[in-house]
């Protein structure tokens, strides 16, 4: 909860600053002519940011210019980069938001490249960004284990660098700032056990190159193991997924139906973007709401599928916070001071990494009001589109 109090209070402080709207607010009386002139400044000071900022840009990502050019001048405004593996996921796209307009609001500038999910392509926007004098480097990794070398690259320059949400195969990263991945993973299996307490059950891991599919499909079979020994439950099929891809999903869960004859009682999915690929799967069968789904990320799609019954639940992992604790821990690391970290061990390494661990939340149907839409994470218009009026909750 504390979370969500930073992050609306996060939210709300951009949401809320704006030199117009104060201004106009000041003058509610001054004549419509000074309105007019202020309106023609506001545009020609706007083109004059634009012209700014297409200047400070750097090639190949995105740059914040705002804050003060007098601190940029003196050599004194830090620059983080942030090497992105992929925007596909909506949660991605939030991340970059949040991660940009925090670096914003801490009048830090920051250079965010996207690799469109291709270890190759990180790589060069890595070195990229380590030639345009990065204070400190963030990086999503697209291959856990790839990305080591683009920690060892920036290291020999003495730049810092903060694993973001996937955890990198290196023991030289100065943090790892995420969700608590294991508790992921086990919140996902126990709703599943929970709700699903025999039959058979198909497991839809992530990326065999994330380190988050890795981890959370450990967690999965611990929890499923005792129910599995007790041949209560069965996994028909298992898999990792290329690249959290929706349409491979698709085909796995169609290929395990048809070798269960469509008895299928459970898909322990790893996240939402392939959750909306199986119940497409479940669809085409006339199965879409009868077969438990799991997911995480709390996408819109995936929270309408929740309210419309087709998907039985998800992970909602607040992005605000994330990103916004990243910056603060980036712009912290580059003035050389302590973070407050706690230890997390990388099985793949048997070495413990400094790490911060933020909290999740299960969401189902029960839910859906006093989670993602009580925090402002999703609308209640949005999210109850496909369902009736008469069957939706009272709005808020
Ligand atoms: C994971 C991340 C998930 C999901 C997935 C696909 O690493 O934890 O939230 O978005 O990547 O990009």
């Amino acid at each position: 909860m504390l979370l969500a109090v930073w992050a609306g209070t996060v939210q709300g402080s951009i949401l809320l600053t704006g030199p117009k709207s104060d201004l106009i607010s000041e003058n509610r009386l001054v004549s419509r002519l000074l309105l007019v002139k202020w309106e023609s400044m506001t545009k020609a000071l706007t083109l004059f940011l634009l012209g700014v900022a297409a200047l400070a840009g750097c090639g190949g990502g995105t740059s914040n210019p705002g804050g003060n050019p007098a601190d940029k001048a003196a050599g004194k405004k830090i620059k983080i980069g942030f090497a992105m593996d992929t925007l596909k996921e909506e949660r991605w796209q939030r991340d970059k938001d949040a991660f940009e307009a925090h670096c914003g609001k801490m009048n830090v500038e920051c250079v965010i490249t996207v690799a469109d999910n291709k270890a190759d392509k990180q790589a060069n926007d890595v070195e990229n960004l380590l030639t345009q004098g990065i204070d400190v480097l963030v990086i999503a990794p697209h291959d856990a284990t790839q990305a080591a070398s683009m920690v060892d690259k920036a290291k020999a320059q003495n730049v810092p660098v903060i694993s973001y949400d996937r955890l990198i195969n290196s023991d030289k990263i100065d943090l790892y700032i995420s969700h608590q991945v294991p508790v992921i993973g086990r919140k996902i299996a126990e709703y599943a056990l929970k709700n699903k307490p025999s039959g058979k059950y198909v497991m839809v891991y992530g990326a065999s190159t994330d380190n988050n599919a890795v981890i959370m499909k450990k967690e999965q079979l611990e929890v499923l193991q005792s129910a599995i020994d007790k041949k209560e439950i069965q996994i028909v099929a298992q898999d990792f997924i290329t690249d959290w891809k929706p349409e491979l999903a698709l085909n796995f869960a169609e290929n395990a139906l048809t070798q269960n004859s469509d008895k299928v009682d459970a898909f322990v999915v790893s996240n939402d973007g392939m959750a909306g690929g199986v119940v497409s799967a479940l669809a085409k069968r006339g199965l879409a709401g009868k077969v438990l789904v799991t997911g995480q990320d709390a996408a819109l799609d995936a929270l309408q599928r929740i309210a419309a019954g087709t998907q039985t639940m998800t992970v909602y992992k607040p992005i605000i916070p994330l990103a916004s604790g990243a910056v603060e821990a980036a712009i912290k690391l580059a003035k050389k001071e302590k973070l407050d970290t706690t230890p997390f061990r990388n099985d793949a390494l048997g070495k413990e990494i400094p790490a911060i661990l933020l909290e999740v939340t299960t969401v189902d149907r029960s839910n859906l009001m006093d989670t993602v839409i009580k925090d402002g994470y999703a609308k209640y218009e949005d999210v109850y589109k496909d369902v009736s009026e008469a069957d939706r909750p009272k709005r808020p």
